[in-house]
């Protein structure tokens, strides 16, 4: 158990170590691109309806990622139906802001309506290759990076090989994967197509069986020459199970060696099995996010940061949370800014990260931990 005094002294600390850093820039988004890296957050329609919010992306973020706008479910509420107005609207305000896209996520066993999972095996392997056509094609040339497939293993599922089930593996078996990377490669060939995937930063028994999975998938898709330019790592990091930083670096080093870009793709903090204090609280999800972003950061081939939202009031822990403790006087506080949109320490944190690699790339001769090229 950490204590009280410590986890406050590990907040000092990351003062400290900030004012002795070169001055940051107002802006998080700016911090890291000195520092080769993108920064930015998933965003919905939230940033619309809140002005304030909105700005907050304007100021902080280099790229946002769509937070549901283009999941399957979200996007096909019926067999005709495409909603394309919220992601649109995404699209207009990363066009107006200069931002980049990252658009999450075409193919995703999870998030499946019940009328797609009612077709036929062979009318769902026609839908999935008219879904990723229409979808790619609407956004054509303005995506920096596409999910191309969203977490494609999930051993608890009990397929072999570890895949997750759903209407397209059930269709096409591990097949499936393969079809969708070239199929958007041959409608968008500009975008950066990443294979995204969740838990990866954890020692648990999910984290340990998921790795070698991702990994062995890679390293097939490779061999059969499939488009394939980046490695998503979730990065929803979850302080109350075991993890080695360390480790995860390297991991995310060897996809490096591979030739691919690695993006901490939906990063925030679970703060659940810290105390209720707020100070106390924030100090220690900061804490946990420098001790992660100092060994993830050192690895060349990470080049971009996307926080899952930008404050704690419209994280996606907030409707776990209280559906779990209905009534609970707590809440969820997982990323930098908070209900007020003011700074917490996992701000500071992640400039002070973004500072540090900075500072690394200026040092001359300075080889970068796990350097892959
Ligand atoms: C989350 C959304 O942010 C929530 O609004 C939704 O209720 C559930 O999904 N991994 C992913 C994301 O790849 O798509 C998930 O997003 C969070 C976990």
């Amino acid at each position: 158990m950490i204590s009280r005094r410590a986890l406050l002294a590990a907040s000092a600390g990351l003062g400290l170590a900030r004012a002795r850093a070169q001055p940051l820039d107002a802006s998080l988004g700016a911090d890291a691109q000195s520092a080769g890296l993108l920064f930015g957050a998933s965003i919905g329609r939230e940033a619309f309806d809140d002005p304030a919010y909105g700005d907050l992306y304007r100021r902080e973020a280099a790229v946002v990622t769509t937070d549901v706008a283009l999941k399957f479910d979200w996007l096909r509420p019926s067999p005709e139906r495409f909603e394309f107005g919220p992601a649109d609207a995404i699209f207009e305000f990363a066009r107006a802001a200069r931002k980049k896209v990252r658009g999450h996520t075409l193919i995703w066993n999870d998030n499946a309506p019940a009328w797609l999972k009612a077709l036929s095996l062979r009318e769902i392997e026609r839908t999935f290759d008219a879904h990723i056509e229409r979808v790619v094609e609407r956004y054509a040339g303005r995506v920096h990076s596409w999910d191309v497939v969203n977490e494609p293993f999930w051993p608890m599922d009990g397929k072999p090989g570890g895949w997750r089930d759903g209407p397209w593996f059930a269709a096409m078996g591990p097949a499936y994967v393969e079809r969708a990377f070239r199929r958007v490669a041959a409608i968008d060939p500009a975008a950066k197509l990443t294979l995204n995937e969740a838990q990866c930063d954890n020692d648990r028994d999910w984290g340990r069986q998921i790795r070698p999975l991702l990994a062995g998938l890679v390293d097939r898709l490779q061999q059969a020459g499939a488009p394939l330019q980046a490695v998503g790592l979730q990065s929803h990091l979850q302080p109350q199970w075991p993890a080695d930083y360390a480790a995860f670096a390297a991991y995310a080093a060897g996809f490096g060696a591979r030739g691919l870009e690695v993006y901490i793709s939906e990063f925030d903090v679970n703060d659940q099995s810290f105390p209720d204090d707020v100070a106390v609280r924030d100090a220690a999800v900061a804490a946990v996010a420098g001790r992660f972003l100092r060994e993830a950061l050192a690895v060349p081939a990470v080049k971009m940061v996307v926080c899952w939202q930008l404050g704690d009031g419209y994280s996606w822990y907030r409707g776990i949370w209280r559906r779990a403790h209905p009534g609970a006087a707590r809440n969820p506080r997982p990323l930098p800014f908070d209900d007020a949109l003011r700074e917490k320490p996992l701000r500071s944190a992640l400039g002070q990260a973004f500072a540090m690699r900075r500072a690394s790339f200026e040092k001359p001769g300075f080889a970068l931990k796990n350097h892959a090229g």
